[in-house]
């Protein structure tokens, strides 16, 4: 994974299944500049068929968030197994609208990465610090701790099907505004040296570090040129699925 660029889109709560039906549709025929790996997380109501439509394309498919248990009495919620079974790849743990609007913690994102790992699905664990946060000077902190509670007890092998999303959430969304690469740049270069501690130093595994938060076309250069930026997560920018391809060629 060394010289990958990943490029993910997030589709949040958009999209029924006709329309991401047609999303995925124009992204099959999609070819992939070298070196570069997408992903889409569609809606759980859609994941099957953008899955089965995108299952011989380098785009790999996601979900947005699942539950740690494998079954049971847990009402509307779904699991990893599941998730896999539709033929889903990976999934988005951890962020930041799930973190602030249905409770999840540091700790249960743990369980969850657990979880995605036990069913072979990629974890793609997003961190991000709140904007009283950054103002006071301590996302630096807040990123460390919530990175080393995700992933807390994974092995080695665990390891390395990890992904870690540096999301602030004062960047994300249209009332946010895009961090600057300098920032980042400073953020991830801590970051790496987290993993680092966790992961090794010697190289032999190398979490991928993506930025996300109001990435557009205007500035998704700037990041992917950090370098301990291995990628971005793309959300408004990147759900009409002509955009999504256009930004990947730009950096591909
Ligand atoms: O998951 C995607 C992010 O939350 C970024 O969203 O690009 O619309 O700011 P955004």
């Amino acid at each position: 994974d060394q010289k990958s660029v990943w490029v993910g889109t997030n589709w949040k709560m958009n999209k029924g299944p006709g329309e991401a039906i047609a999303a995925a549709d124009a992204l099959a025929s999609f070819k992939l500049p070298e070196g570069v790996r997408a992903f889409v997380t569609p809606p759980l109501t859609s994941l099957k068929d953008v899955a089965s439509i995108l299952q011989d394309s380098p785009v790999m498919v996601g979900a947005q968030t699942m539950y740690w248990e494998d079954s049971g009495a847990w009402t509307g919620e779904v699991s990893a197994p599941m998730i896999a079974e539709c033929g889903a790849s990976c999934v988005l743990l951890g962020h930041s609208e799930r973190r602030q609007n249905f409770g999840e913690t540091d700790w249960t994102v743990n369980r969850k990465v657990q979880a995605a790992l036990r069913h072979g699905l990629r974890p793609l664990i997003c961190i991000g610090d709140l904007l009283d946060e950054y103002e006071a000077g301590v996302s630096q902190e807040t990123l460390a701790r919530q990175t080393k509670i995700a992933l807390n007890g994974l092995s080695r092998e665990d390891l390395r099907q990890v992904v870690v999303i540096y999301e602030p959430v004062w960047a994300i969304g249209s009332s946010g505004r895009p961090a600057d690469p300098p920032f980042v740049s400073e953020i991830h270069t801590k970051l790496r040296s987290v993993v680092e501690e966790i992961a090794g130093h010697d190289g032999s595994i190398r979490i991928p570090l993506l930025y996300g938060g109001s990435v557009s076309r205007a500035n998704i250069r700037d990041y992917v040129a950090l370098s301990d930026v291995d990628g971005v997560l793309i959300g408004r920018a990147g759900w009409d699925p002509e955009d999504f391809m256009s930004l990947i060629a730009s950096v591909g």
